[in-house]
């Protein structure tokens, strides 16, 4: 008899949500966490940037108009994501919950990638150091719907990470993706198609 090895060599399930801004990862999240905790799970609902100190940092840049250099903004999303795997993804993992993490190093990838930074490598340096999630849902969507979303569904002003010809570049390298656990799915479907696509994903792996 074959059987497979676990998902991951934590007890928890890691469970990341990408994609291109206003793709529908933070809607997606909720409803998943909410149908987690309904089935008794203990659920750590979390993000990237985060509330901590280099995510503050990011999120004034971000909100300035004023990027720092590629390098500069790598190392701090780099840094701002050590404090968070140190601090709550792998204590969480270790203590058996489900993390629900929306954005991770893939965001890394195609944000920074798409600045110029090489993207084998970002995924190569976070290999090194990062927790491998159980499953990465990838929402596609065009850039333009993407920014449509943020700008009239949320009433936003895009800020510097949101501009139409880097999101394109971001979605480049989403486009070409390729690892483990990565589930793509069609963003312009309704918020409860893609939340029922997400659950026959995940159910199985409770
Ligand atoms: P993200 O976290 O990826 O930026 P959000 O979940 O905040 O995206 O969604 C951006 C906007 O699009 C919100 O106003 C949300 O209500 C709306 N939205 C989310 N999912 C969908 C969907 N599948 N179809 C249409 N609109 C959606
Ligand atoms: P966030 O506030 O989560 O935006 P949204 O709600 O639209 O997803 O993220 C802020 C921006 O940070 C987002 O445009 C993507 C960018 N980003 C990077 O450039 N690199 C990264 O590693 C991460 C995690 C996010």
């Amino acid at each position: 008899m074959i059987t497979l090895p676990p998902p991951s060599s934590s007890p928890g399930l890691f469970l990341v949500f990408e994609g291109l801004d206003g793709s529908g990862k933070s809607t997606q999240c909720r409803m998943l966490a909410e149908a987690l905790r309904q089935r008794e799970r203990e659920v750590v609902e979390t993000r990237e940037p985060t509330q901590g100190p280099w995510g503050k940092k990011i999120r004034a840049m971000a909100a300035s108009g004023q990027r720092v250099s590629p390098e500069e903004e790598l190392d701090w999303f780099i840094q701002d994501r050590k404090e968070h795997i140190a601090t709550l993804i792998t204590p969480s993992l270790n203590a058996g919950k489900v993390v629900i993490q929306d954005r991770y190093y893939f965001s890394t990838a195609a944000y920074q990638g798409s600045r110029g930074l090489d993207v084998q490598e970002i995924l190569t340096l976070h290999e090194s150091f990062a927790p491998p999630p159980d499953r990465v849902f990838l929402i596609e969507v065009s850039p333009e719907v993407g920014l449509k979303r943020v700008q009239v569904s949320r009433g936003e002003t895009p800020d510097a990470f949101e501009t139409l010809a880097g999101l394109q570049r971001c979605g480049e390298v989403f486009d070409g993706l390729q690892i483990p656990g990565l589930v793509r799915i069609n963003g312009e479907l309704s918020p409860n198609e893609i939340h029922q696509r997400i659950l026959e994903e995940v159910l199985p792996l409770l």
